[in-house]
């Protein structure tokens, strides 16, 4: 059999996509591995957000070619965001590569391939059609053959992005909103459930400007949320904008919706958030929070943050770890300012230096970590709420699984399965994760 290789850079729509071109390789009759020596196809799903990502992509490609010397009938695709971008200059630039694909083309992967394999090299980049605000991008014959690892999935339900920022380049890579129809949606999480899912995640890169006809998203969450065998629904990434109290209320009243938000700030600054076109103030930010945390005590918290945005001072710097200290994040995301070909940000003045940019990061890393052993510490005691995941791969008898906020947690000499719900003790804490024992099993 033929066997095919797949390695995915960046956020998780990306990693949903290369879920389904895995499918789609299963279908055409390839067998997937994890040794790229062991491949016919090779599949990269690249990613721009940053320089560093997109340097990664080019490494990989540089041993490819030096393994597709030893193996010349080797197919090598690039696709995603980088594919997105750059299309043909990608062929131009590496001759190893058979096929480009961007990230609205996977489903025409057989097509290419068969392209390819009559002896042609491929540049697949157009848009499905984008003037549409709504449009099936997982085809309806397609949903029934979504097939599942473990307990939980990920559901697409927005692509692309409107907003612009002035430091992105994913409106670029991702092209313009759109939303899925609400059936089309519901069709794929009810096949999935039915194939033994406990947990859905909804994807969107900004998950809450989803709106359709028939539903916004506060709309379309209780929907998923309601259905029958779901025992968990989480959601990301939300963009604070189109964030309004109706989705904290329904939130707070839905037991199943977990009590988790991503709800990336990237600055601390008013006047480097209106450089980075985000389209609201600190403060407005922080009335959103401080409603959520009356409304839901037990809400966990995480974000984006982006250090070294061009001209950002030492004192707006400080107002970024200002916000870390109001909200307490159980987990933050930061990254270095990185310029993006096309993107507004790219022309600024006053670029910071690496050094500079280095070391706020290195100083927030700090100070997140406090906190978060803070936050660790507090749950020291509790009782929390466990979804099952799987064993443990070194310590026998041990399961691992999440809170409702979403740590991950060890649970020693337990006989709890993957896929069960559970009250659990936390005992100790450790890094970057909870140790508990059972208090009961709860019904889902
Ligand atoms: N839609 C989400 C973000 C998606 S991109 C939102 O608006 O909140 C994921 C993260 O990558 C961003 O939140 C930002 O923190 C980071 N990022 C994007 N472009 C970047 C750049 N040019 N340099 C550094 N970080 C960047
Ligand atoms: Fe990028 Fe901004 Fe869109 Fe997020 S909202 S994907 S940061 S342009
Ligand atoms: Fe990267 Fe594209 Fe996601 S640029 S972060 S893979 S949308």
């Amino acid at each position: 059999m033929q066997k095919a290789y797949i390695q995915t850079f960046g956020c998780q729509m990306n990693g949903y996509d290369s879920q389904w071109m895995k499918e789609i390789l299963l279908e055409e009759g390839y067998d997937i591995t994890d040794e790229v020596k062991e491949a016919g196809l090779v599949l990269i799903n690249t990613c721009s957000v940053r320089e560093n990502p997109e340097n990664k992509v080019y490494s990989l490609l540089g041993r490819l070619n030096r393994l597709k010397r030893q193996k010349p009938g080797m197919i090598i695709g690039v696709g995603g965001c980088v594919a997105q971008q750059e299309g043909e200059a990608i062929l131009k630039r590496e001759s190893s590569v058979n096929m480009v694909f961007g990230t609205d083309c996977f489903f025409q992967l057989p097509e290419m391939i068969k392209q390819v394999k009559e002896g042609k090299r491929v540049v697949y980049t157009d848009w499905l059609e984008r003037h549409r605000k709504i449009q099936n991008f997982i085809p309806d014959e397609k949903i029934e053959s979504a097939r599942i690892e473990g307990n939980k999935a990920m559901i697409a339900i927005t692509k692309g992005c409107d907003n612009f920022c002035s430091f992105c380049i994913v409106p670029t890579t991702r092209g313009r909103l759109v939303s899925r129809e609400a059936e089309n949606i519901i069709a794929e999480a009810q096949s999935l459930i039915k194939k033994g899912v406990k947990e859905i995640l909804l994807l969107g890169q900004n998950v809450n400007s989803y709106q359709t006809h028939q539903f916004s998203f506060a709309g379309l969450l209780k929907s998923v949320a309601d259905l029958e065998g779901l025992t968990r629904l989480r959601f990301t990434s939300p963009h604070p904008n189109d964030w309004d109290n109706g989705l904290t209320d329904l939130m707070a009243s839905h037991p199943k919706i977990c009590n988790q938000i991503h709800l990336p700030i990237q600055a601390g600054s008013d006047r480097i958030l209106e450089l980075m076109r985000r389209g609201h103030t600190v403060m407005e930010y922080l009335d959103k929070v401080n409603y959520i945390k009356t409304k839901i005590p037990s809400i966990s918290f995480s974000t984006d943050i982006i250090v070294g945005f061009p001209g950002e001072t030492d004192d707006e710097f400080e107002k970024t770890l200002e916000i870390l200290r109001a909200v307490r994040y159980s987990h933050v995301y930061a990254f270095k300012y990185s310029s993006r070909p096309g993107t507004k940000a790219a022309e600024m003045e006053n670029p910071l230096t690496e050094e500079i940019k280095q070391e706020r990061l290195s100083k927030l890393i700090l100070l997140q970590e406090k906190i978060q052993e803070d936050l660790f510490s507090q749950l020291i005691g509790t009782k929390q709420t466990v979804l099952i995941d799987n064993a443990h791969p070194k310590e026998n008898g041990t399961m691992n699984g999440r809170t409702d906020s979403n740590i991950p947690i060890s649970i020693p000499e337990t006989d709890l399965t993957s896929g069960e719900l559970a009250e659990v003790f936390i005992t100790r804490k450790k890094q970057y994760s909870l140790v508990g024992r059972l208090v009961r099993r709860l019904p889902h």
